[in-house]
């Protein structure tokens, strides 16, 4: 909890050291085969800053492709649902979300932002912000995994729960089913969801988006194995590793790796572990998942949500479902 201001609370989960738990799940991901790295490391306060640069990038058209689509259609979305109250999981910088807060403010709606996130300092940030942005909004940040931490929304009046971005495809399958079942289960009847996702397009875009020529979503990737040197003591050489973005067209998701350039041994002191990666040996640090609007109903439609409107661009580069708890 902070007291800087009346109208912010923000609550921090699971968070001040790496708990046993954590240090498992890298573990096991490590040790994996094909080796993996947990993703919501990418996002320390850094690897957040390097995300909302990657937002502005030429290649990366989703975040701007989502922005339009929300200029276009945010008033009737917020129209539709009648919420008092925002909560966004994976809220980032929440710079989209605003729109959503505007049509809110428009229709006299706005009491409430709640955004959730695991990056500790966006959260602070974007509260201070919105205050100064939205008199007499509160905002009631919570700090956590939105995989295990959902409970600790507040309570609160008739709620649009957004998740916006594209991040549902940063999920396993498994992983994306299960995260819409307690996202469900945590809202409360008539209760509205707006999730976002990127829509299957040519490859070559695609793959132009994770790759681009400033060479900031490689910096991002890498960042992860210097979050690792934090979490568990890795003596990570981030230059040692290559950074790798491929379009798997029967999964349809673009899958991001990182490559040990040579033969290398890397200690982790906090897992008690030496690893050795051979040469051109890969670690899976993300995928990104493209749907069509029909899988993504049937998504939706199998967590218990009635799909209810479907809002795109043009190209159908991206699209915004938003369903409703019954
Ligand atoms: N919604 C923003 C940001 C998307 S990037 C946008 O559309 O631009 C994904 C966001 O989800 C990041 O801010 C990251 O910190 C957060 N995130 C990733 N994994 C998470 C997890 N397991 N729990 C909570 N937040 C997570
Ligand atoms: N949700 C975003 C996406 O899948 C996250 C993202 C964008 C990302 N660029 C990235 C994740 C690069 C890892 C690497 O598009």
């Amino acid at each position: 909890m902070t007291p800087d201001h009346p109208r912010i609370r923000i609550d921090v989960h699971g968070n001040g050291g790496t708990s046993e738990e954590c240090l498992e799940e890298i573990r096991k991901a490590l040790l994996s085969s094909p080796r993996r790295l947990p993703t919501k490391y990418l996002y320390d306060d850094q690897g957040s800053a390097l995300f909302e640069h990657i937002c502005q990038l030429p290649e990366y058209y989703q975040t701007r492709t989502e922005r339009q689509i929300l200029a276009k259609s945010a008033d009737e979305i917020v129209a539709h649902t009648r919420a008092r109250e925002l909560v966004e999981l994976g809220s980032g910088a929440a710079t989209k979300t605003r729109l959503l807060l505007n049509a809110m403010a428009r229709a006299n709606q706005l009491h409430r932002y709640i955004p959730f996130d695991v990056s500790e300092g966006i959260v602070r940030r974007v509260a201070q912000e919105l205050i100064q942005e939205y008199e007499s909004l509160e905002v009631y940040g919570v700090v956590g995994d939105f995989l295990t931490h959902l409970e600790h929304i507040p309570p609160g009046g008739r709620r649009l729960v957004a998740f916006l971005g594209g991040t549902i495809g940063n999920l396993q399958p498994e992983e994306a089913q299960a995260f819409l079942r307690s996202v469900h289960q945590e809202m409360a009847p008539g209760d509205f969801f707006l999730l976002g996702v990127q829509l299957i397009t040519d490859t070559g875009r695609l793959e132009a988006a994770y790759n681009d020529r400033a060479g900031v979503t490689a910096a991002f990737n890498q960042n992860i194995l210097r979050v690792m040197r934090a979490v568990a003591g890795a003596d990570f050489h981030p230059e040692q590793f290559a950074h790798v973005a491929r379009y798997n067209a029967r999964q349809h998701r673009i899958e991001m790796s990182l490559r040990s350039l040579r033969d290398q041994d890397v200690r982790l002191t906090e897992l008690d572990l030496t690893i050795h990666f051979a040469r051109g040996e890969e670690i899976l640090t993300e995928i990104s998942t493209k749907y069509n609007r029909h899988h993504v109903e049937a998504l939706l439609q199998s967590a218990g949500f009635v799909p209810v409107a479907w809002h795109t661009d043009p190209e159908h580069l991206h699209g915004l479902a938003l369903a409703r708890k019954p």
